[in-house]
C-alpha cells in the first residue's frame, strides 16, 4: 500500500503499521487525511497482509488533534454547511465507526503528542500502548471551546469521571504514565521499548482465531450499550454467528482437545491453531 500523501502503511509479520503522516503539522487531522484514512481502512479490511492494525504517528507526534486551520477555519470560511457535514462525516467515519468495529484487532501506539480530536481514534482502537513520556491533553478549553465530536464520549468510555472532568475542565496536559494509571491506555513503556512491546502484543493477537476475536470484541463494544436482556440475546446470537462463520471450527476443536484428547488446557495458555 506504501506511501500516501497523508497516511503511510507498512506491512510486517501480519501487522499493518498505519502512520498518520503529516509530521511537520504534528499529524493534525485535516480533511485530506480523514478522507485517506477512510480509504485505507476500507482497503485493509480485505488485505490479508493485515491481521492486526497498529495506528501511530510519523515523527514525534501521535496526533495534535483536528487541524485547526484546514478542518475548522477554512471549512467554516466557505460558509457551506454541506461541506461542513461532509468533512465531519469523514472524520467520524474513520476515527470512530470504521476503527472501533474494524474486523481485525487494533492497537494505538502513542509515540508522542496526543491532543483533542486524537482521543477519538485512540479510544476507538481496541488496545493502546503509550510512550510513558508522551504528552496527552484536552487543550480545547484553553481557547474557548468544549471538546467536540466524540472526544468527550471517548473519555467517558475509558476514564473515571473525576479524572475525565479534571482534564476536560482544566485543559492540563498529562503524560503516558498518567494515561496508563487512568486506564486511557493499557500500558506505558519507555520510548525505547514502545515498538517492541506493541509488536509483541500484535503478534500475540494475530496468533488467535480471527473470527472469534472479532466476534468477542464487537460483542463487548455493543453489549456495553445494551440492556442485560438485550445483551443476553445478542451475545448468544454472536456466539452462534461465530460458530457458523469460523472455517477453523475452533470451538469444536478446542473443546475436543480438552475433553477428549486431554491435550490442551485453556487455563495454561493459548490454543495452538497451527497444530494438526
Ligand atoms: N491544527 C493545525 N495545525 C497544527 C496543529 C493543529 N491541531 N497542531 C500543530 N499544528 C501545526 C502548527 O501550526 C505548526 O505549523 P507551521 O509550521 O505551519 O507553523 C506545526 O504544526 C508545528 O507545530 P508547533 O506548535 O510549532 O510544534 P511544537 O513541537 O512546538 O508543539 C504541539 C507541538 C502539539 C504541543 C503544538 O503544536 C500544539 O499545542 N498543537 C495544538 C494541539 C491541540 O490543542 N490540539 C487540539 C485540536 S482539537
Amino acid at each position: 500500500m506504501g506511501q500516501g500523501d497523508t497516511v503511510d502503511v507498512e506491512f510486517d509479520e501480519g501487522i499493518a503499521w498505519v502512520s498518520l503522516n503529516r509530521p511537520d503539522k504534528r499529524n493534525a487531522m485535516n480533511p485530506a487525511l480523514n478522507d485517506e484514512m477512510c480509504r485505507v481502512l476500507d482497503r485493509l479490511d480485505g488485505d490479508d497482509r493485515c491481521q492486526v492494525l497498529v495506528l501511530t504517528g510519523a515523527g514525534e507526534s501521535f496526533s495534535a488533534g483536528m487541524d485547526l486551520k484546514e478542518y475548522f477555519r477554512e471549512v467554516e470560511a466557505t460558509g457551506s454547511l454541506a461541506l461542513q457535514r461532509r468533512v465531519r462525516r469523514a472524520s467520524v467515519s474513520w476515527q470512530w465507526k470504521q476503527l472501533a468495529f474494524f474486523p481485525k484487532p487494533t492497537i494505538a501506539m502513542v509515540n508522542g503528542w496526543c491532543f483533542g480530536g486524537a482521543f477519538t481514534p485512540l479510544v476507538a482502537c481496541d488496545l493502546a500502548i503509550a510512550d510513558e513520556r508522551a504528552q496527552f491533553g484536552l487543550s480545547e478549553v484553553n481557547w474557548g471551546i468544549p471538546p467536540g465530536s466524540l472526544v468527550t464520549k471517548a473519555l467517558a468510555a475509558t476514564v473515571p469521571q473525576r479524572d475525565a472532568l479534571y482534564y476536560i475542565m482544566t485543559g492540563e496536559p498529562f503524560d503516558g504514565a498518567k494515561a496508563a494509571e487512568m486506564r486511557l491506555v493499557n500500558e506505558a513503556v519507555p520510548a525505547a521499548d514502545l515498538r517492541r512491546r506493541t509488536r509483541e502484543l500484535a503478534v500475540q493477537l494475530a496468533s488467535l482465531n480471527p473470527v472469534v476475536v472479532h466476534a468477542a470484541k464487537v460483542g463487548y463494544k455493543y453489549a456495553a450499550e445494551l440492556t442485560w436482556a438485550q445483551s443476553e440475546d445478542y451475545l448468544y446470537a454472536k456466539l452462534d454467528q461465530a460458530r457458523l462463520l469460523d472455517p477453523e471450527n475452533g470451538r469444536e476443536e478446542g473443546i475436543s482437545r480438552f475433553i477428549d484428547d486431554k491435550a490442551y488446557r485453556p487455563g495454561l495458555g493459548a490454543f495452538d491453531r497451527t497444530r494438526p
